[in-house]
Order: C-alpha cells, then structure tokens, then sequence
C-alpha cells in the first residue's frame, strides 16, 4: 500500500493550479446517463472516485473515454440499472445514479450505502422524495428497488438540505410528468451546477441556487456538454497549507465560493488578495485562534473542518469547531494529537488548544478531508511524517503530492 513521506517545516511559495471538483462531476456523470447519445465532459479531475464513477458508467452500459480531464460518456447503449454493492461501499457517491435511472428506465437497483468511516449516513431523504414522486421502493438482499413508469412530479420539503437528496431528486423529476417543487434544497455551488447542467440537457429548472426550486417535467434530455466548476475544498485545503507555511496563489478558483472560508482565514491574521479567480494568502506572524461552525452552502463546509483543526492546533489560544453537518466527523482527531496537538472532542465541537510546535509522526488517514488535514499537519510538524492508507486521500485530491512538492514541500510518495 500506497504511504505518503513528508519532511516537514520547509517553507512554501508560489502558484498552484485547482483541479475541477470532485463533488460537482460525479453527479454530473450520472446526470448524463439520461441523454441518449455522447455527453463530454472537461476538467474532470483524475480522481480515484471519478475513476469508480467511470467504472461504474460502464457497468450500467454506458461507453466511456476518458483522457486528460476530458470525458466521454455515450449513454445511448445503456441497459442495465444496477449499481452494486461493491461498487456503493467505496463510494457513495454511487448512489447518484439512483434517480437518473430510475427516471430513463422506471426500473433500478441500487445497493443501499452503509454507514462510513465517521458513522451513519442514511438516504432516507432521497427515498422519501423518489416516493412522493410516485415511484415504488423496496428493500431486497441489502438492495433499493425503486420503480415508476413514470415519476410524477409533486411538492418535496427535506428536513435538512441534503447535497444528495437534492441532485438525486432534482435529476429525477426533470423528466417527470408536471411541477415538482423541492422545499429547503441544497444552495451548494455543485448542486447549482448540476441543475445548470440539466438545463442544458433540455430540462427546466428554475430557482436554482436558492433553496426554492421548482422543475417543470419535460419529456425527455438530450445529451449535452460542460466544464466542471473549480473544487473549492482542494483551494480551501492549499490555503489553510498557506496560512501556516508561506505565500501560496490558488489558481483557476472562483473565489465567491470561498467567501466563508475568506472571512475566516481573514480573522486568523493571514493577509488575503484576490483577482477574478485567483486567491493569494500570506501567513501572519502568529494564527490568531478563531472558532468555527460548519454550515450548508453559504456557510463553512464541512468538507474543510479537519483542515481548519490542523490550522488551528498551531493558534496562540484556544478554538472551538463545532460541525453541524455530520456530527461524528472526527477520526483525525486522535491522528492529529499524534503531533503533539492538544485537541478534545465532546458531542460535535473540537476543543483545540494551539501548541508551539507539531513534531512528525507516523499516523493513518481515515477518509479524505481527514487525510489532508494530516497532511497539512506533516508539512508543518519538524521532522518526519508518514502517511499510511492514502487512498483515501486519492479519492478527493488530484496528484496533492506533486502540487504540493511544487511549492517546495518535501513530500513523496512510496509503495510498500
Ligand atoms: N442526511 C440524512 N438523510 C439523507 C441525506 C442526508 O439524514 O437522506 C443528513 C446527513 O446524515 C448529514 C446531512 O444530512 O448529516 C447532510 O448530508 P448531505 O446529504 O448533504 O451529504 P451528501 O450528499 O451525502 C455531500 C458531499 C460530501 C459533503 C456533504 C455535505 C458528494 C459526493 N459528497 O454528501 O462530501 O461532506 O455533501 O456538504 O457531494 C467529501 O467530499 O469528502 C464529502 C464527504
């Protein structure tokens, strides 16, 4: 297996370049399983997870061609609505094609997900949106079956803003028969753009972007082509890298999607500027220490709560993180006290009490956020770290070891 080496406390500088979010072209993937011809897709990051996503196109019966960010998905010898348990249990994000076949083919079986690595994660939200659309679900052998000749479209308020339930729902119910409206949807900038993506594809969806959409059922999609949106959590991770170890630029970003981030990194000391899609942070002397609550779009995402408690280990005082999306996202936090941080955890907050230093250890990534804020830590600890079960990490982050090493770390990769 895969381990990641790093040297740590050399400085960094310079320029690194964004790859295109994961989190946006996964469901863009199975959106394109409902136009009957050729959809290509560009800047799709070279991801393990885009890499399970393109095996997983294949199985359904989708043709794939995927070279240097550019992928081809031809939907029109698609025939199989399955997606297996293998392929649901190392990612989730499988379960995206649940809506999209289950739309084209009113017949799917889709493995329901167990929990992961920081505890339960139910679906219970798309099921029950799929079923006020009209279709039928069953639990068989650990699989969903859900069936509808055709979804008819209905009113649907979720709980919470689910990223899932809404890019799930919303791919659903773009070909279903009359209005659907979903109350309470998701506002993330991927959700955004995969409702603009379907619009594309002859859809019509309006609301977009805020947590009111309504979609007008239209007949059928027709294939269509789009540009993945930057990954807004690989910048915030290269930043928060930034604010501890030197002047770092973030290219090819859209900083409005970074507003929340900003403004936090802003109250840490770190001095900020901007052009149209590039962010550049320098470090202050010392990190003031500044506490910090996830939230749903436009709030802090949790996808950059890990990152933040590495940051905040090395503060001059003491910072409460408080994540209100997944309670129990906490695996790094036993990882990161390898380093000599002073972090406890009651209910869903982190206490962290900033320390002088990190010294390098070996520690063990335990998913992808989580692994790049062990990351961030052995950049930043004397001495050296290693990094064991790295695939997690090359699920989420594009070659983060060769980016990294151009702004000067002393980082490597080796096989066991
Ligand atoms: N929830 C339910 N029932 C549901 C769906 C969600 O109770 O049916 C709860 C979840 O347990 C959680 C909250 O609602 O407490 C939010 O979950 P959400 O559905 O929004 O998350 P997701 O769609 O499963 C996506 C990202 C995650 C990211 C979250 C939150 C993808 C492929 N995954 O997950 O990304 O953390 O939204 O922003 O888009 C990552 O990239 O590392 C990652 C985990």
């Amino acid at each position: 297996m895969d381990k990641i080496i790093i040297e740590g406390k050399k400085p960094l500088s310079g320029s690194v370049p964004i790859s295109g979010a994961k989190n946006a072209v996964l469901p863009i993937m199975t959106a394109a399983l409902m136009g009957d011809g050729t959809s290509v897709i560009t800047r799709v990051p070279d991801l393990r997870d885009t890499r399970t996503m393109i095996r997983l196109m294949e199985m359904v019966g989708a043709g794939c061609s995927y070279d240097k960010g550019r992928l081809e998905i031809d939907a029109s010898t698609v025939h199989n609505p399955e997606a297996p348990y293998d392929m649901v249990k190392t990612m989730r994000a499988s379960f995206y094609v649940l809506g999209p076949l289950l739309a084209r083919f009113g017949k799917v079986k889709v493995s329901l997900p167990g929990g992961c690595a920081w505890g339960p994660r139910p679906v219970d939200f798309h099921l029950k949106g799929l079923e006020k659309l009209g279709a039928k679900i069953t639990l068989e052998s650990g699989y969903i079956i859900a069936e509808a000749k055709r979804l008819q479209g209905a009113e649907i308020s979720f709980e919470f803003p689910s990223v899932g339930a809404t890019g799930n729902i919303a791919m659903a119910a773009a070909t279903a028969k009359g209005t659907t409206i979903i109350k309470n949807a998701a506002r993330e900038p991927e959700i955004v753009q995969l409702c603009d993506y379907l619009n594309f594809m002859g859809a019509n969806i309006t609301g977009i972007g805020t947590t009111r959409i309504s979609i007008d059922g239209v007949d059928q999609l027709h294939p269509s082509d789009i540009e993945v949106i930057p990954d807004r959590i690989e910048a915030g991770t290269f930043l928060m890298a930034g604010a501890l170890m030197g002047e770092i630029t973030v290219e090819d970003v859209n900083p409005k999607q970074l507003d929340s981030v900003l403004l936090k990194l802003k109250e840490t000391g770190c001095q900020l500027s901007y052009t149209t899609n590039s962010v550049t942070i320098a470090p202050p002397e010392t990190i003031q220490p500044v506490d910090m609550k996830t939230g749903v779009y436009p709030g802090f995402p949790t996808d950059l709560q890990a990152q933040w408690v590495a940051l905040m280990t090395l503060s001059n005082g003491s910072a409460m993180i408080t994540d209100t999306v997944y309670h129990d996202r906490f695996s790094h936090i036993p990882e990161l006290n390898r380093f000599g941080a002073n972090i406890k955890v009651d209910q869903n907050t982190a206490f962290v009490r900033g320390v002088d230093h990190l010294v390098g250890a070996p520690v063990m990534s335990t998913d992808i956020r989580a692994s790049a804020s062990l990351i961030i830590a052995g950049l930043v600890a004397k001495g050296k770290t290693e990094v064991s079960r790295i695939y997690h990490i090359d699920r989420g982050y594009e070659k983060i070891e060769d980016k990294f090493r151009s702004l000067g770390a002393v980082i490597h990769r080796i096989n066991e």
